[in-house]
């Protein structure tokens, strides 16, 4: 059994907590902390958890837990990543990483020093529609691979008190678009162009976010995506993904509630998209935990290492420069 210790019981760290404790063979959950100690002891008792702190701390100090699953603030992961190493436990650390190159690279070092396995929580990778179309990019099946789209919107907009402290609109949604960009091509973004603007909310405006972009990539294989970002589409949570090359094309549209179609003198009538990601992605989530372990438990890489969870940050950045700059920014201008 790998013994883990939750950090964070918020949106997230109730998804891993629960997922550890019922859905994951070979894990459960020894520890739960959140600086709010009501929401730690609200998730400890719904499943059972032995120990509960509102100082992570005493996760780390417990020889008998042997993995960590950072699920706080984003501010605080990269110098938990750090004292987590230190202590020796395995890492579970949700994206982003952070948001400042320097601590994310501290933080990686402190990995690599203590030998400890690593993964970001990048679970689009494992949704089973999006792995099918990475596998039919990497069996040749597409061909070579000329273009990529990504539609991302989410159903509603978030607080502006969230925007204000998430980084902004491409390190806090779009970093999932960039990650899968690169694992559905298999190559790496040199260039983004990005025209963005405030449609949705002017209080996103006002905290100096955007709400609504087209991102245009290039990859280092040659082939050219695009990225399409809203902060609110009224019919739900829009994922879809296609890629397109010289053998054919491969896409995967949006998960619904059923498949039923009803049909009357107003039209065809079907599903709306699944609400949003705890919905959408949930099996994602399982499947990123499986894996997880699996490579604690088997010593073998984690699936997504900690550059996976750097390289997408870097693109945000790029992103970010390109829409105040109003030019295409390369990668190798921001390091
Ligand atoms: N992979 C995904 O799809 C996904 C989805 C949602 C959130 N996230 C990421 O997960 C992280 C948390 O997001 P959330 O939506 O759950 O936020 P949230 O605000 O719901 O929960 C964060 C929790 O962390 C706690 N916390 C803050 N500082 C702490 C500390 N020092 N020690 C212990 N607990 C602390 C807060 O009290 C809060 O309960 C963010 O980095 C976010 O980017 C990832």
């Amino acid at each position: 059994m790998l013994r883990f210790g939750v950090i964070g019981a918020g949106r997230i760290g109730k998804i891993h907590a629960e997922n550890l404790a019922n859905r994951v063979p070979g894990a459960e959950v020894a520890a739960i902390a959140d600086v709010n100690l009501e929401m730690a002891q609200e998730t400890a008792a719904r499943l059972r958890i032995p120990a509960v702190y509102a100082d992570y701390h005493q996760i780390l100090a417990d020889p008998n837990i042997d993995a960590v699953a950072i699920c706080s603030s984003t501010d605080t992961h990269a110098h938990i990543v750090v004292e987590a190493a230190q202590a020796g436990k395995h890492i579970f650390c949700e994206k982003p990483i952070d948001h400042d190159l320097a601590k994310i690279d501290a933080a990686l070092e402190a990995v690599k020093k203590a030998g400890v396995k690593l993964q970001i929580g990048f679970n689009r990778r494992f949704d089973p529609n999006f792995a099918h179309v990475r596998e039919l990019v990497s069996q040749g099946k597409v061909g070579d691979l000329h273009l990529l789209r990504i539609t991302s919107r989410d159903p509603a907009p978030p607080p502006v008190s969230y925007v204000k402290v998430s980084g902004g609109m491409f390190l806090d949604m779009t970093i999932h678009d960039f990650d899968m960009a690169r694992f559905l091509s298999g190559s790496e973004v040199e260039e983004v162009f990005v025209a963005a603007g405030v449609l949705v909310d002017p209080g996103i405006g006002e905290a100096g976010d955007v709400d609504t972009a087209i991102i245009t990539l290039k990859f280092a294989n040659g082939a050219i995506g695009t990225i399409d970002n809203s902060r609110k589409a009224v019919y739900g949570y829009d994922q879809r993904v296609e890629v397109f090359g010289s053998g054919g094309m491969a896409a995967a549209a949006n998960n619904t509630p059923h498949n039923d179609v009803y049909v009357d003198a107003e039209g065809v009538h079907a599903a709306k998209p699944l609400y949003f990601f705890l919905e959408r992605y949930m099996e994602s989530f399982i499947a990123e935990m499986k894996a997880f372990v699996a490579a604690v438990q088997n010593d073998t890489t984690p699936p997504v290492g900690g550059m996976d969870g750097r390289i997408p940050v870097v693109i945000g950045m790029a992103a970010k420069k390109s829409y105040l700059e109003n030019r295409p920014v390369k990668l190798s201008e921001i390091g």
